[in-house]
């Protein structure tokens, strides 16, 4: 019922010359599967390379971030009617680092999340738990509150969610397949209260230390649709290894 979905974040890596390196090897090896939807998320400065690179393939062009504001005075910010402008499909909201370093709330979240609707940008919203809450305790509590508050008056369409746990991001530190699924059970749950049966054709990736050696069980769970994937999609054969086997395994 729902086509897996693996989007790289590319974070802040690639000058033009890599990303167009690492966008070409990915039209050539993936460019054309037709049973799963991957989007590529490169920084701001590549967009415009990325798009030329995978136009007439596949692949769908994402970003990272922006800014709910349509236009004005917001040095260093980017619009969601700009990223339509440079043709992105879809954009990252509230990743974990964002959180973390940049002063990212739920409130913020939400105002981008509305922001990306308006325009017509699909929007994958992160969210997850760090060490310490995961190990009070407050996994589903804290997943609750990103949700409710994040989404607060927001539409599901074109809505993906990223389920993150902070300490699998960049760690090595994949949470178990049946410790993901719970969560995502959990998620599938609270979209359905929300949104009913639309839920059920909501996707829901996992994040945080996906590779193609752990992608097999991760993907055999039931509520997990696809993975947003950092480290692993800056090599053609890692990122590509996750993808086959999130087709694979569907
Ligand atoms: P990672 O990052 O795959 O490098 O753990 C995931 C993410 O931050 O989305």
């Amino acid at each position: 019922m729902r086509t897996p979905f693996v989007a790289g974040n590319w974070k802040m890596n690639c000058t033009r010359r890599e990303a167009e390196r690492l966008a070409g090897e990915l039209v050539k090896q993936i460019g054309s599967l037709d049973a799963i939807d991957v989007a590529l998320c490169p920084p701001y400065t590549a967009i415009e390379t990325v798009r030329r690179v995978i136009s007439g393939s596949r692949l769908h062009l994402g970003a990272q971030d922006l800014h709910w504001e349509r236009k004005g005075a917001f040095t260093g910010e980017v619009s969601a009617e700009m990223l339509r402008d440079a043709e992105c499909e879809l954009v990252i909201i509230g990743h974990s680092e964002r959180r973390q370093f940049f002063g990212e709330t739920d409130e913020s979240v939400n105002r981008k999340l509305k922001a990306a609707a308006a325009a017509g940008l699909g929007a994958i919203m992160c969210i997850g738990e760090t060490l310490a809450e995961r190990e009070s305790g407050r996994t589903l509590e804290v997943v609750e509150r990103q949700l409710r508050d994040g989404l607060d008056g927001a539409g599901h369409e074109r809505l993906t969610i990223a389920y993150e746990p902070v300490w699998a991001i960049g760690t090595g530190k994949v949470a178990t397949p049946e410790q993901a699924q719970e969560v995502h059970a959990f998620i599938r749950r609270w979209l359905r209260d929300r949104y009913g049966e639309a839920a059920d054709r909501m996707r829901i990736q996992y994040g945080g230390s996906v590779k193609p050696d752990n992608v097999d069980g991760l993907m055999a769970q039931p509520d997990i649709d696809g993975s947003l994937v950092g480290g692993a999609s800056l090599q053609p054969e890692s990122f590509c290894g996750i993808v086959r086997g999130s087709v694979r395994m569907k």
